[in-house]
């Protein structure tokens, strides 16, 4: 396998960083104001007026009210997905033109911080034999969630983490969590809106937060009630950790009953007397559009000896394409939406793969999307159903950033018990199926001897990316479809 250089130095990846905001931008067609090219971070900063507040806030007065979450095994009425697409909806809807500029510029600086997780993500995990997925925008609303509850040193270090460094030590340069949170609701906002003309979302996604803590500790509300800015649904629940899989099974059963998904949020290597797990689940569903489940499944080659047989799709249409002769991959781009869309990307021999993730997974990478054009294709590739689970103190850890969410870290504003932060995760429940309807015209007429044959049948990669917030949703790597995630 091969090592990426480690990308540890921060400094010099943001001013970088702020470079390419400004470039995405105005590739986004979004950087119509001119205020932009002043300041591009002045969307995400404080101003006097919430500083203000802020150093109220920070001084505890008047004391921020508490509460201690209900027992993990109290009753609660189940999600209703629905209603929250519906919130996500309006919320997309009420967007003016500077909210959506703050949409994207947050969704760019997920992009980045996600990739440099997922680059940790497969250092730390190796070869990857099965599959495995990472949500930007939930890694980014994970640690801005932390930020919101930060103090001190912690509040630092995860606002450089963030992107924003904080130089010259005037609140006016802090990063407003509250907008940073809005702006993340917008993004999947923007990403469920669309296409809803008939009705029915072409995309479903949701999230959830799970706050589970030790019986008697203490949550502050203004901390609680930030989040909900960001996750439609936020589930603060008190359990015992003494027997952490006794307490791993108590929470996965508690999630599938009020969620319905299956997914596990492995508590291993968390201390026993840990009194915070920190949790955010995401569900997306996408319908591909024309495209019909196979009757049979399909051999899928896992290396050039071994095959498994998969369910696979099937569907024909004018996909944007591109294959880079000089190093070997294709990229294949199927629309969701007017804006949202699939990414595939196939390397031309599959030992390629890692080197393939390494070009295209990184961060001035997105230059590949521009050299799509359209072709006729018949696109067929495995229906995906994926589970995963990472641990962001792992990658951040990874990151040689150890210390940001170990024991010395002040969450001074989410708590001020006694504190020990056991875990902070991410649980992702990933779906792709086909949205058979009738065959439209266009389908029909391509039945030409031209239409290039595409067949995932080999290790592939994949992104869920939304122009319109300029935001990768989801980063993958599919090397077997039927291993867990
Ligand atoms: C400061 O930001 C807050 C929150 O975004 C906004 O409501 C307020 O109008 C801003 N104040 C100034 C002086 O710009
Ligand atoms: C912080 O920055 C603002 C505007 O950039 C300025 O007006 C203010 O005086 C600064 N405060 C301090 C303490 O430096
Ligand atoms: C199969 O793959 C292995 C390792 O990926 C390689 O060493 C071997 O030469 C390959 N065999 C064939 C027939 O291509
Ligand atoms: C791409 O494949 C060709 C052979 O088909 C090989 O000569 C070339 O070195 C490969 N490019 C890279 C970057 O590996």
């Amino acid at each position: 396998t091969q090592k990426r250089a480690p990308q540890s130095e921060m400094a010099p990846a943001s001013v970088s960083l702020r470079a390419t905001i400004l470039c995405l931008l105005a590739w986004a067609g979004l950087a119509a104001g001119d205020r932009v090219y002043i300041h591009p971070f002045h969307l995400v900063i404080h101003n006097e007026s919430t500083c203000e507040q802020l150093a109220k806030a920070n001084a505890g007065k008047p004391k921020d009210p508490t509460f201690t979450p209900v027992p993990i095994q109290a009753k609660t009425s189940p999600v209703d997905e629905k209603a929250s697409q519906d919130q996500l909806v309006l919320v997309a809807a009420k967007l003016d033109t500077e909210d959506k500029l703050r949409a994207a510029m947050v969704g760019i600086l997920a992009n980045f911080l996600g990739f440099r997780i997922y680059g940790m993500h497969s250092e730390l995990w190796g070869v990857v034999h099965g599959a495995t997925i990472l949500s930007p925008v939930a890694v980014f609303g994970t640690l801005a969630s932390l930020y919101l509850g930060a103090l001190d040193h912690t509040a630092d270090r995860l606002q450089a983490i963030l992107g924003v460094p904080w130089k010259d030590e005037n609140c006016t340069s802090r990063l407003d969590a509250h907008k940073v949170l809005s702006a993340l609701q917008a993004v999947q906002g923007l990403l469920v809106a669309q296409g809803r003309a008939d009705g029915q979302g072409q995309l479903l996604l949701s999230t959830v937060v799970g706050l589970f803590t030790a019986p008697d500790l203490h949550l502050k509300q203004p901390f609680v009630q930030g989040l909900a800015l960001y996750a439609p649904v936020v589930l603060p629940r008190s359990l015992d950790f003494t027997d952490l899989e006794v307490a791993a099974e108590k929470i996965d059963r508690f999630m599938q009953a009020v969620t319905g998904w299956k997914i596990s949020s492995p508590l291993m290597g968390a201390s026993a007397d840990s009194t915070l797990v920190f949790n955010t689940y995401v569900h997306f569903q996408g319908k591909m559009k024309d495209f019909s489940l196979l009757a049979e499944p399909q051999e899928f080659w896992v290396d050039n000896s071994t095959s498994v047989s998969v369910p696979m799709l099937s569907g024909v249409g004018t996909f944007q394409h591109w294959s880079d002769a000089q190093d070997n991959f294709s990229v294949t781009q199927v629309p969701f939406t007017e804006s949202a869309c699939l990414l595939l990307i196939q390397p031309h021999y599959a030992s390629d793969l890692d080197k393939v993730e390494g070009l295209t997974f990184q961060q001035n990478s997105l230059n590949w999307i521009k050299k799509l054009s359209p072709r006729a294709i018949h696109l067929t590739m495995p229906q995906l159903v994926l589970r995963g689970s990472y641990d962001l103190q792992d990658l951040l850890a990874q990151a040689e950033l150890p210390a940001i969410l170990g024991t010395e870290l002040n969450l001074q504003k989410l708590s001020t018990d006694n504190l020990r932060v056991g875990k902070v995760l991410n649980s992702i429940f990933f779906e792709l199926e086909a949205d058979e309807r009738e065959p439209t015209e266009s389908t029909r007429q391509l039945n030409r001897p031209e239409v290039l044959e595409v067949t995932l049948d080999r290790p592939f990669l994949f992104v869920v990316y939304d122009q319109s917030a300029t935001a990768l949703h989801f980063l993958g790597r599919v090397a077997n479809p039927l291993s867990p995630a």
